[in-house]
Formats: structure tokens, sequence, C-alpha cells
């Protein structure tokens, strides 16, 4: 640049002079200029590498969508969006908000075929299940990550003392779901269910996030070893043969000789009016 500007190009032997002072000036201003456009490249450059440098890691920072998160999105358009509502805040008259519900209820929803409701009615009634897992595995990722809350237990279900689980689902579950977990009537017209069909992560995620009308039990009132001891009792109660013929509901010895008397009895009197009648 400054070779070939053509006031730099004649330098005079005359140092001392007024005018060689001016001349000295203007180089001494020329090498200024020089510097700042020096100063101005270094930086460029040192910004343009600052931003390589910090570009790609501030894009791995923003909430970027994975596949599954996408995929849960499109289908929460499609099946969830008309009452549960365009940010999951939920729709007066029609879907409570799903913000802090989590995997854990969306699972228990959408696994027993309660969600997506088709009508309003007392209890969300058992449905088949719409959706394939790897689908319900997408909607809970999509709501999870835009609404947070329980996410789904890892590890082992079941485990721990059995007996200390019949206890502990006496005292907490039986009032609504009967001894044997097989369901009972609660008031206005609604039921909890039986527990014969639930599988074990049902169990589990019902607990955590309290459906319909049951109860939240979360880990301050339930720890995560007393639930998987709650299931290891359902799930062994539900899966023993009944031993000695008939269940009876499982109702006690009063109902079982009630059973004996009736249909014993009955049979008896009938062979005896039998046997008369063809006298
Ligand atoms: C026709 C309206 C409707 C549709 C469609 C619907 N829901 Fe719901 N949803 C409801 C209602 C009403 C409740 C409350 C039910 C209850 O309290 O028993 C609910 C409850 C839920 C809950 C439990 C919320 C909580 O507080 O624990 C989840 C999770 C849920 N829905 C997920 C879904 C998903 C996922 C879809 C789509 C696959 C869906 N819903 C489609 C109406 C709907
Ligand atoms: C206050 C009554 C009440 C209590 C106490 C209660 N539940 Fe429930 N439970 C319900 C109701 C009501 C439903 C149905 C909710 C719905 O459909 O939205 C239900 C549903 C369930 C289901 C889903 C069953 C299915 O497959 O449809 C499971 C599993 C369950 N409860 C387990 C338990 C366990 C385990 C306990 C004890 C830790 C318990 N419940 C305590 C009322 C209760």
């Amino acid at each position: 640049m400054s070779t070939t500007n053509p006031h730099s190009d004649a330098q005079p032997d005359d140092a001392g002079t007024p005018a060689a002072r001016a001349r000295a000036r203007r180089r001494s201003k020329q090498r200024r200029r020089l510097a700042n456009v020096a100063g101005l490249m270094a930086s460029l450059v040192l910004t343009g590498a600052l931003y390589s440098v910090f570009a790609p890691a501030q894009a791995a920072v923003e909430p970027t969508e994975s596949a599954a998160e996408a995929a849960g999105r499109e289908l929460y358009i499609r099946s969830c969006i008309t009452c549960h509502g365009e940010n999951l805040d939920g729709v007066p008259n029609r879907g409570p908000s799903l913000i802090g519900v989590g995997a854990a209820a969306v699972y228990f929803q959408v696994h027993t075929g309660r969600m997506p409701l088709v009508r309003q009615e007392a209890d969300a009634p058992d449905k088949p299940v719409v959706f394939s897992d790897e689908e319900i595995d997408q909607l809970m990722a999509y709501i999870q990550a835009n609404g947070g809350g329980p996410t789904l237990p890892s590890g082992d279900l079941r485990g721990g003392d059995i007996a200390e689980g019949g206890e502990l689902f006496r005292l907490n579950c039986a009032s609504c779901h009967n001894f044997v977990g097989e369901g009972g009537a609660l008031s206005s017209g609604k039921d909890a269910p039986s527990l014969e069909d639930a599988n074990d992560l049902e169990i589990y995620t019902a607990m955590l996030t309290g459906p319909g009308n049951m109860p939240v039990f979360g880990d301050n009132q339930l720890t995560p070893e007393e639930k998987r001891e709650i299931i290891t009792y359902i799930q062994t109660v539900q899966e023993m043969a009944d031993p000695g013929g008939a269940g009876v509901g499982r109702i006690g010895p009063v109902g079982e000789g009630l059973v004996i008397w009736v249909v014993g009895v009955g049979a008896l009197l009938f062979g005896i009016f039998w046997m008369g009648s063809k006298a």
C-alpha cells in the first residue's frame, strides 16, 4: 500500500528543515495508519478464529430436537393436541396440562390404552393400545423434553420382601383396589380398576403419577424399594393359581362356606328329590 503512495517516493536530503519535519510527521502518521490496519486485520482474524471455535459449541448447546422427539411431536400433533394444547398447556374442558407429568404419566396413560381419550367419561377407560412401544417412546421423549416431570424407573421392578409388599398394599391400596387388587367401586360412578392386567411398569407409573382419582405415591410416601415390594406382592397374587378350585373372589372362609352350602346342599337336595320322584 505504502509503496504505491506517490508522496513517499521522494526522499530529498534536507533533514531538519520544516518541510522535512512535516514529511517525518507524515511518515509516522502513515506508520500509525499501517499499524491500525494491521491491528484491524489481526482482530478480524482473531474474531474469525474465535467464532469458528465457539460457533459449533453454541450450536450443540442450542436445544435441538432428537429424532425421537421430532417423531413424538408429529404423533402429539396428530392425536393429542386437540385436548392437551399446542404447548402441552391443556385445553379448557378438554384435557389437562401435561407440563410436569413426565414420561411416567405418558407411559401409564398410553400403554394402558387410556390415551388418546375418545370421549369424556367418569373414568378414562382401558382400551386397546393405539400406539406401538416405539411410538410410546417417541411420545414420552417429546413430552418429557418439553414438559419435564417424573421419568421411568430404571432397573428391576420387582424384589424385596413380598410379605412387606402385602402389608404396604393393604395399607395404601386395598381401600380402593380390594385386598387382592381386584378393584372396587368408588363414589360418584367411578371405580378403581382391577390390577389383573397391569404390568410391572404400569403399576410403578400408576403409583408415581396417580391417574384419575388415585393419589400420587411419590418417593417420599413410598420409596422405590417399597414400590418394588408392592409390585412383587400384586404380581405374585395375580400369578398364583387358585389351589383347591375356584377362588370365589378370595372373599374368605365365610363366603366359601356359603358357596359350599348353596351349591353342595343344593345338589344333595336335588339328588334326594330326583330319587324320590323316580320311586
Ligand atoms: C379427547 C381429549 C383427549 C385426547 C385426544 C387426549 N387426551 Fe390425554 N387426557 C384427557 C383428559 C380429559 C385427561 C384427564 C383424565 C383423568 O383425569 O382421568 C387426560 C390425561 C392425560 C394424562 C395424565 C395427566 C396427568 O395429570 O397425570 C396424560 C399423560 C395424557 N392425557 C396424555 C395424552 C397423550 C399422550 C395423548 C395423545 C396420544 C392424549 N393424552 C390424548 C383428554 C385427552
Ligand atoms: C383413592 C383410591 C385409590 C388408591 C388408594 C389407590 N388407587 Fe390405584 N387406582 C385408583 C383409580 C380410581 C384408578 C383408575 C384411574 C384412571 O383410570 O384414571 C386406579 C388405577 C390403578 C392402576 C391401573 C390399573 C389398570 O391397568 O387399569 C394401578 C396399577 C393402580 N391403580 C395401582 C395402585 C397401587 C399399587 C396403589 C397403592 C400404592 C393404589 N393403586 C392406590 C384408585 C386408587
